[in-house]
């Protein structure tokens, strides 16, 4: 079997019969199909609107399967351009004549049409106009007001989240498949989590099938805040995407310390070329760090930033995915991260103390020699706000 195949791609329905918990749409879109081959439909579209991973896109799949049907896609892009417009219709009519194979258009995510594209929505209103062929548009949400004409020429389908017990029924079918085995609460727990998202809890269970432990994957909660075991796990091994520039945004960590994070587990991972590519490219994440902290140049983060997320991903072969899919048990930066977190402290002893010693106008090597005695009286509030002590400096002095 091919690992790296993904389960939602691997189990995407091909029949309605296997489509879960749609009763009422599949009905619904069963009765558009039919009006419209008798030609009693006076609407030729039809969207398919709600959350994601519900079987909004499989639907159009299923259709052309079922029906024997082929798919033409249009999107966003496609519908801007005149010229592909007309290039696109044109063969839909030609070809029938030849093969007498039905045509399906299909509009995905239409929502991705932003306000500036408006000429797209006017455009496939055109498409609707002057072809005979059935459109299905699918939607997230169909309510903003740029679609009211759209919404009015076309048949509108609602889906709805899918219900856990179904979603847990499909986990569990899939897994029997794979002959895999995964504990009740811990299957109970991802169809939960996924909130109706039927692929969410599919990417889920295949991420959980592939964990020594599958009960780690309960750690990991959608929506919530990214921990760092999970950062340094899309990382390591997922391909580098657009997404993880803004990975460490959702890490309650300060930079400086995610970056002994993945320093201290860079090895676990790579070995060789790749190793050798890390570490070029971390080597380039400290020196913005280092300029950061000279320059004060805080628009070099974005750079640090990247090279520690994109950048260390990057650095794995294309063809390694394989065997990176074994899980991993990352390590806490231990020496490293105690001596940096120890620096801080001195860091905030030595702001503090350069406040204090402004304050009661003396020195500050004094200040800092008698710091444990002013820490008694810098533990009142009303001098802390006195004082303009921050956060940091409240809290490093409230730990010790
Ligand atoms: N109702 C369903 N029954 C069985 N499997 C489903 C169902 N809905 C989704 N899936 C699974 O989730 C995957 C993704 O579904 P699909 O692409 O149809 O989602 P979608 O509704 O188009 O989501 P999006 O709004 O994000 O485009 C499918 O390949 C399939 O594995
Ligand atoms: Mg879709």
């Amino acid at each position: 079997m091919n690992e790296k195949e993904s389960w939602t791609e691997k189990y995407r329905p091909k029949y309605f019969s296997e489509l879960k918990g749609q009763e009422l749409p599949i009905q619904q879109i069963k009765e558009f199909l039919n009006n419209l081959s008798e030609k009693k439909n006076k609407k030729k579209a039809i969207i398919l609107h709600g959350p994601p991973g519900i079987g909004k896109t499989t639907i159009a799949y299923i259709i052309s399967n079922e029906k024997n049907a082929e798919i033409f896609e249009l999107n966003a892009s496609d519908l801007r351009n005149n010229e592909k417009i007309k290039e696109i219709l044109k063969p839909v009519a030609e070809q029938q004549s030849l093969t007498k194979k039905m045509k399906i258009i299909l509009i995905d995510e239409v929502d991705g049409i932003s306000e500036v594209d408006r000429g797209g929505i006017s455009a496939l209103l055109n498409v609707i106009e002057s072809t005979n062929y059935p459109i299905l548009i699918t939607a997230n949400d169909i309510w903003d007001k740029k679609f009211s004409d759209l919404r009015k020429r076309s048949e509108c389908i609602q889906l709805k989240e899918i219900n856990y017990r179904i979603i847990k029924d499909v986990l569990i079918e899939i897994l029997r498949k794979e002959r895999k085995f995964i504990e009740n609460d811990i299957l109970t727990n991802i169809a939960m989590n996924a909130r109706g998202d039927l692929r969410a809890a599919i990417n889920d269970l295949q991420m959980a099938a592939n964990l020594e432990d599958p009960s780690k994957i309960l750690v990991y909660e959608r929506d919530k805040e990214t921990d760092i075991f999970s950062a340094l796990r899309m990382i390591f091994k997922g391909k580098p995407t657009n997404n993880m520039l803004n990975l460490f945004d959702s890490i309650n960590k300060p930079i400086d310390e995610i970056m002994l994070w993945v320093e201290e587990n860079i090895p676990l991972e790579y070995q060789g070329e790749e190793l050798a590519r890390a570490l070029d490219l971390l080597s380039k994440a400290d020196i913005f760090k280092r300029r950061i902290y000279k320059q004060q140049y805080w628009r070099f983060l974005v750079y640090e930033n990247a090279f520690l997320s994109y950048g260390i991903s990057s650095a794995k072969n294309s063809n390694s995915g394989i065997d990176k899919k074994a899980f991993t048990s990352y390590k806490k930066p231990t020496r490293i991260l105690k001596i940096w977190m120890n620096n801080q402290k001195v860091e905030k002893k030595k702001t503090i103390a350069k406040k204090y010693a402004k304050y009661v106008h003396i020195g500050e090597k004094r200040a800092l020699k008698e710091f444990s005695i002013i820490k008694q009286f810098l533990l009142k509030p009303e001098i802390q706000k006195e004082l303009k002590l921050s956060e940091g400096e409240i809290s490093y002095l409230e730990s010790k």
